[in-house]
């Protein structure tokens, strides 16, 4: 293991793009070491290093890998353990997010969904648990307001994100005192590229209180509060859905 640095460090789990790189740049500007996990993304990965290493030297480490080989998480941490020498907070971002009609879904189906969302952060927070104890540190898990309210045609996502949901239940209540673990739910706040018709998009968003999507700052903000902030909450999910689980 290298020395310990001064500075805590973050790994987050799909970082090269989206809500993942936007969750980047706020814990790398409130001054944290970020390992940088991406998977297929690895051109915005490389080029959100440089960003960052161009403002503060030597302050990030990129890991490429499939989530769901779940062997191959704890070599994840000892390469990170290996170059900063401690890790003080996991965020699981990366997710597989695509429909299962009932009636289509398959195996392979299950497993995709299952592994991102739910398998692979259960078995890196394992494997961090001993760095993240030593670093009295934190896990972030990102869920969804679906894994409360399903989401039609999507079963097997809503099921997971609920096993992520209990995940960080569970671990908050057998990692305390030292590892605080905590989720973030979002609403809208990036629509997929392949995402429901613009029309049903504005209608969704004049049904939610505070009437407009969400931005990936605001998701991110709630990370960096949680982590550095929350000293006395853990085992919480907080809804960052402008008020739309309130709506019928
Ligand atoms: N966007 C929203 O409005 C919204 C709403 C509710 C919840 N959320 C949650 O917030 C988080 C971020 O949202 P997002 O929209 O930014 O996510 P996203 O773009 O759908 O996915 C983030 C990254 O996950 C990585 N990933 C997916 N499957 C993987 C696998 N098997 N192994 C390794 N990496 C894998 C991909 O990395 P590569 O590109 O490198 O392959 C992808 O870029 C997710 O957990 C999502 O479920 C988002």
């Amino acid at each position: 293991m290298s020395p310990r640095r001064d500075r805590p460090v973050a790994l987050i789990t799909g970082a090269g793009r989206r809500v993942g790189a936007v969750t980047a740049r706020t814990l790398h500007a409130a001054g944290y070491d970020l390992a940088l996990h991406y998977r297929h993304s690895a051109d915005d990965a490389r080029a959100l290093a440089d960003e960052l290493e161009r403002q503060r030297g030597g302050s990030t480490l990129l890991l490429q890998a499939e989530l769901a080989e779940l062997p191959a998480l704890p070599a994840l941490i000892e390469q990170l353990l290996a170059y900063y020498g401690r890790l003080d907070a996991l965020v699981n971002n990366a997710s597989a997010f695509f429909p299962t009609p009932l009636g289509t879904a398959t195996p392979q189906q299950w497993n995709a969904l299952f592994a991102s969302n739910a398998q692979a952060p259960f078995f890196l927070s394992q494997a961090a648990i001993p760095a993240l104890r030593e670093a009295r540190g934190g896990i972030v898990n990102m869920i969804d307001i679906y894994a409360e309210r399903p989401l039609a045609e999507h079963a097997v996502y809503c099921m997971a994100k609920a096993a992520l949901a209990a995940m960080t239940r569970s671990l908050a209540l057998e990692l305390g005192p030292e590892i605080r673990v905590n989720g973030v739910a979002p609403g809208a706040v990036l629509w997929p590229s392949d995402s429901k018709p613009y029309a049903d998009q504005q209608a969704m968003l004049a049904r939610t209180p505070l009437q407009h999507a969400g931005t990936p700052d605001d998701v991110a903000g709630a990370v960096l509060w949680l982590l550095r902030d929350a000293r006395y909450v853990t085992g919480q999910i907080i809804r960052v859905d402008g008020g739309r689980t309130l709506s019928v």
